[in-house]
C-alpha cells in the first residue's frame, strides 16, 4: 500500500547535467520521496537508468507531458534551451565561438512556453510546491547571454519566473551563477538578490550544490514564495553549508 507520508516529486530535465543529480538525490531518499523524472528522449531516459518512473515528453507540447504530472505533490524544473556552438570554430585561431539555437528550440519556445506548460500542468495536478531553477543575470536585458544565438534567454526565463509567481502555487526560484561540474557539499553557499553577487568574486557554484539546494527547498517553508541568487565560496574558504534552514532564513526577496 502507498505510504501517504511520502511526497511524489517530478524532476524535469532529469537527463540534464543538474537534473540528473537531483533525480539521483531524490531516489537516494526513498523514505521521503517517490521520484519521477521527465526527459525529452529515450536516450536521456537510458542515461539515468531507464526506470519506469522516467517519462518521455516534450515540454513545448503540453499534451505530451501530462502523464508525468499525474499524482505529483511537487515539481522541480530543470529544463532549459541549450545553445549549440556553430561548427568550424578553431580555438587555436583565437576569437570567440558563435552559438545558435535549433529551429523551434529557441528560449522563447523552451524557457517560456515550455516552463509555462509545466507550471500549468503542475497547477492542474494540485501540486503544493514548484522549485524552478533559473539563472543570475536576469535583471540586465543587455546581458551577454541574451545576445547569445539571438535568443534573449534570460528575458524568457524571467518571464516564466513571473508566470510562476502569478500562478498562486507556492514556489521557490533559484538563480545560480555559472555552473561547475565539481563535487558538491564542500563549499559555503551564498544567497543574494537582484544580481548583486555578479559584482563580486563569488558567482559560480557546482551543479551538485544547486541540486542539493533544490532537494532541500522541498523541506522548508521559509523558502516558499521566495526567489534568490545562489553562488558558492571557493573550496577551503568559509565553512561548507550543512544547515539549510539557516541558509534559507537569509532569503528575503519574493522575486
Ligand atoms: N550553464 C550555466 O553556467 C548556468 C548558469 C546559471 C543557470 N543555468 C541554468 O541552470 C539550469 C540547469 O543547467 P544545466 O546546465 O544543468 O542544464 P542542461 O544540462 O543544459 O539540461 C537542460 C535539460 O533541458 C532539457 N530540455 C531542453 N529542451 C527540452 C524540451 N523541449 N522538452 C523537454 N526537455 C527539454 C534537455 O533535455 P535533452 O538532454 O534531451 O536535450 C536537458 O536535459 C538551466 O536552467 C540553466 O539555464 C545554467
Amino acid at each position: 500500500m502507498a505510504d501517504s507520508s511520502l511526497r511524489t516529486v517530478l524532476v524535469t530535465g532529469a537527463g540534464g547535467r543538474t537534473g540528473q543529480i537531483v533525480y539521483k538525490k531524490l531516489k537516494e531518499r526513498p523514505n521521503q520521496y517517490v521520484t519521477k523524472g521527465l526527459v525529452r528522449t529515450e536516450q536521456s531516459k537510458l542515461k539515468i537508468g531507464g526506470a519506469d518512473d522516467v517519462f518521455i515528453g516534450d515540454i513545448r507540447d503540453a499534451e505530451s507531458i501530462t502523464p508525468a504530472f499525474q499524482g505529483i505533490d511537487a515539481l522541480i524544473i530543470l529544463t532549459s534551451a541549450v545553445p549549440q556552438m556553430k561548427p568550424g570554430f578553431d580555438p587555436t585561431k583565437g576569437g570567440r565561438p558563435e552559438f545558435y539555437f535549433a529551429d523551434g528550440a529557441y528560449p522563447e519556445q523552451v524557457d517560456w512556453i515550455g516552463q509555462k506548460n509545466q507550471i500549468d500542468a503542475a497547477k492542474g495536478a494540485g501540486v503544493n510546491h514548484i522549485v524552478l531553477v533559473g539563472s543570475m543575470g536576469g535583471t540586465n536585458p543587455n546581458h551577454p547571454l541574451n545576445i547569445l544565438g539571438n535568443g534573449n534567454i534570460l528575458v524568457w526565463k524571467r518571464k516564466a519566473e513571473q508566470y510562476l509567481v502569478d500562478s498562486g502555487v507556492p514556489y521557490t526560484i533559484i538563480r545560480p551563477g555559472g555552473l561547475q561540474d565539481k563535487e558538491g557539499g564542500l563549499r559555503e553557499l551564498i544567497v543574494g538578490k537582484n544580481d548583486e553577487l555578479l559584482q563580486t568574486e563569488t558567482k559560480g557554484i557546482p551543479r551538485a550544490d544547486v541540486a542539493e539546494v533544490c532537494v532541500q527547498a522541498l523541506n522548508y517553508e521559509e523558502v516558499q514564495f521566495k526567489a534568490f541568487d545562489l553562488a558558492s565560496k571557493p573550496e577551503g574558504v568559509g565553512t561548507p553549508t550543512k544547515d539549510f534552514k539557516a541558509l534559507f532564513s537569509q532569503i528575503t526577496a519574493s522575486f
